[in-house]
C-alpha cells in the first residue's frame, strides 16, 4: 500500500521547476494542488497540455489529475507548501525578490499549525530567514518553529537532461529547526531516489545553490576568455580543452561558446554578489564571469561581421541568419537566452536579420529552416538544437551562405577546410 496515500502537498509556481515536481509528488501518491498566479498556466494544466516544451512532461500530464488553481484556500488541507516561484534580477542586476515575496505574502494567512513550508527557489544566503519567515509570521500570527515549519531545498533540475530529472538528483536541505528539518528529509526521502544532504542551516542551503551555478559561470568564463585570446592566437580553444581534459584529475573541462542564457547561471550569481555587497564585501571573481559572459554574444556579432569583410560582403543589409533563440539545445526556453543580444549586435551592424528556431516559432521567425538558409550571406548558430548539428557543408553550398559562424562549435569544422564557406567557431 502506497503510505503517502491522501497526503495533501500544495506546490506554488507551476514552472520548469514547479511542474515537474508536482508530477514527481503525484507520482508517488500524494494529492498535489498546484497554484499558479498565470491563469494561462492554469488552464492547459488543467486541460492536461504542458505549458512548455517538454516531452517528459507532455506525457505525464495526460494520465496526471493534479488540480491547477489560483485559490489559495486549498493549501489549508496540505501537510506541506513548496515554493517554486521565479527569482529574477533587475535589469540592473539587483535581485528581484518581488515574486518570492508575492507567494509568501499570499500563503501565509492560510498557513496551519504543523504544517511545514519549504522555498525551493533559488535565493542568496539570509533569504529564507529574512524575507520568507518575517512574512510568514506576520501575517499567519504563527511562530516558525513552534506552530509551522521552515526549510530549504534549492532545487537543481536541468530541463531537457536525459539522465539527471527531478527524481534522481541529489538535494540538499537545510530548515530553521531541527523538527522542520526532520521533515523536510522525511518528505523528500518518499519522492526522491538521489541522496540527501542535511545542512547545518537555512543560509548553508541557500549558499549551495549560488556557489554551484557560480562555480559554473565562472568556468565557463574562463574558457570564453581563452576563446576570444585563442581566435587571435589561432589556436583551437576546442582541441586544447580537450587536451588537456586528457588530465585523469584536477581538470574539468568547460567550453566556450557565444553567451550564457537560462534563468540560472547568468542570474544566480547577481544574488550572491549583491548580498555580499551589503556586508561590505566586493566579490571580484564572480563580478569579473559576469562581466566576460556578458561579452560573448557581441564577440560573436563581431565574427560575422570580420569574417564577412574578409569576402568583401559589407555586413549593412547583408542577409544573417541566427539559428536558435532558446537558451540551450532541444527546449524552448528563451530566458536570458545570448542569442537576442546576438541580434541586438547585428542590428547595431545594420544586418538584414532573418532568425529561425524549431522549438520557438512566431511571426517573426522563418516559417522553417529552408526559408531561413535561402540566399543568407552568413549564419550564425546560436543554439545547438539536433537539426542544426546535423546541417552539412552542402546546406550551406547550396543556399549561397558565403560564413558560418559556430556560436557552439557543434559543427565538424574540419568539413570547411578548402571549401567555398567560411567557418569560424568560438575560439576556433
Ligand atoms: N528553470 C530551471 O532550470 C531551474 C533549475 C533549478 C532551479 N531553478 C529555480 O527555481 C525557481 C523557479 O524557476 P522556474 O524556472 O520554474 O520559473 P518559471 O518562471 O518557469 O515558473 C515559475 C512559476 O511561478 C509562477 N508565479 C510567480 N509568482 C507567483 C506567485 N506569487 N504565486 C504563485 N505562482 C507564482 C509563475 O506564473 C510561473 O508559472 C527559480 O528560483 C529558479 O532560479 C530553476
Amino acid at each position: 500500500m502506497n503510505s503517502n496515500k491522501n497526503k495533501q502537498i500544495t506546490i506554488i509556481g507551476l514552472g520548469y521547476v514547479g511542474l515537474p515536481l508536482a508530477l514527481l509528488a503525484e507520482k508517488k501518491g500524494y494529492e498535489v494542488i498546484g497554484i499558479d498566479t498565470d491563469s494561462k498556466k492554469i488552464k492547459l494544466i488543467n486541460d492536461k497540455i504542458s505549458p512548455f516544451e517538454d516531452e517528459k512532461i507532455t506525457n505525464q500530464l495526460k494520465n496526471s489529475s493534479i488540480v491547477a488553481t489560483d485559490d489559495l484556500t486549498k493549501i489549508k488541507d496540505s501537510s506541506i507548501i513548496i515554493i517554486c516561484v521565479p527569482t529574477p534580477v533587475y535589469e540592473n542586476h539587483i535581485p528581484n525578490l518581488e515574486p518570492v515575496k508575492g507567494a509568501c505574502n499570499s500563503v501565509a494567512p492560510f498557513i496551519q499549525k504543523g504544517q511545514l513550508v519549504i522555498l525551493e527557489s533559488t535565493v542568496n544566503p539570509g533569504v529564507s530567514e529574512d524575507t520568507v519567515l518575517p512574512i510568514l509570521e506576520e501575517k499567519s500570527g504563527l511562530k516558525c518553529g513552534e506552530d509551522f515549519y521552515l526549510a530549504h531545498c534549492p532545487e537543481r533540475i536541468n530541463p531537457g537532461d536525459e539522465k539527471w530529472n527531478v527524481e534522481n538528483i541529489n538535494r540538499v536541505v537545510g530548515a530553521f529547526c531541527k523538527q522542520g528539518l526532520e521533515k523536510a528529509v522525511a518528505f523528500y526521502k518518499t519522492i526522491l531516489s538521489g541522496k540527501i544532504k542535511l545542512m547545518n542551516s537555512l543560509k548553508e542551503a541557500e549558499a549551495v545553490k549560488v556557489v554551484e551555478n557560480s562555480f559554473r559561470d565562472i568556468n565557463i568564463a574562463f574558457v570564453n576568455e581563452l576563446a576570444m585570446s585563442f581566435s587571435r592566437l589561432n589556436i583551437d580553444i576546442v582541441n586544447v580543452i580537450e587536451g588537456a581534459a586528457t588530465k585523469p584529475f584536477a581538470f574539468m573541462p568547460h567550453f566556450p561558446g557565444c553567451g550564457v542564457g537560462g534563468h540560472c547561471i547568468p542570474v544566480d550569481p547577481y544574488y550572491l554578489i549583491e548580498y555580499a555587497k551589503k556586508s561590505g564585501f566586493d566579490h571580484d571573481f564572480l563580478s569579473l564571469a559576469r562581466r566576460i559572459n556578458i561579452k560573448m554574444p557581441s564577440f560573436t556579432a563581431k565574427q560575422a561581421m570580420l569574417e564577412l569583410n574578409k569576402i568583401n560582403i559589407p555586413i549593412n543589409n547583408a542577409k544573417v541568419v541566427v539559428l536558435g533563440l532558446s537558451y540551450k539545445p532541444n527546449i524552448d526556453d528563451c530566458r536570458e537566452s545570448p542569442s537576442f543580444e546576438i541580434i541586438k549586435a547585428l542590428e547595431r551592424y545594420g544586418a538584414n536579420i532573418v532568425t529561425y528556431d524549431p522549438f520557438v516559432l512566431d511571426k517573426s521567425t522563418a516559417k522553417n529552416l529552408d526559408e531561413a538558409l535561402k540566399n543568407a550571406k552568413a549564419v550564425i548558430i546560436a543554439t545547438s538544437h539536433d537539426a542544426f548539428t546535423r546541417l552539412t557543408l552542402n546546406d550551406f553550398i547550396k543556399n549561397g551562405v558565403g560564413v558560418v559562424i559556430d556560436g557552439r562549435n557543434c559543427l565538424s569544422k574540419d568539413d570547411f577546410i578548402k571549401s567555398e564557406v567560411a567557418y569560424k567557431g568560438i575560439g576556433r
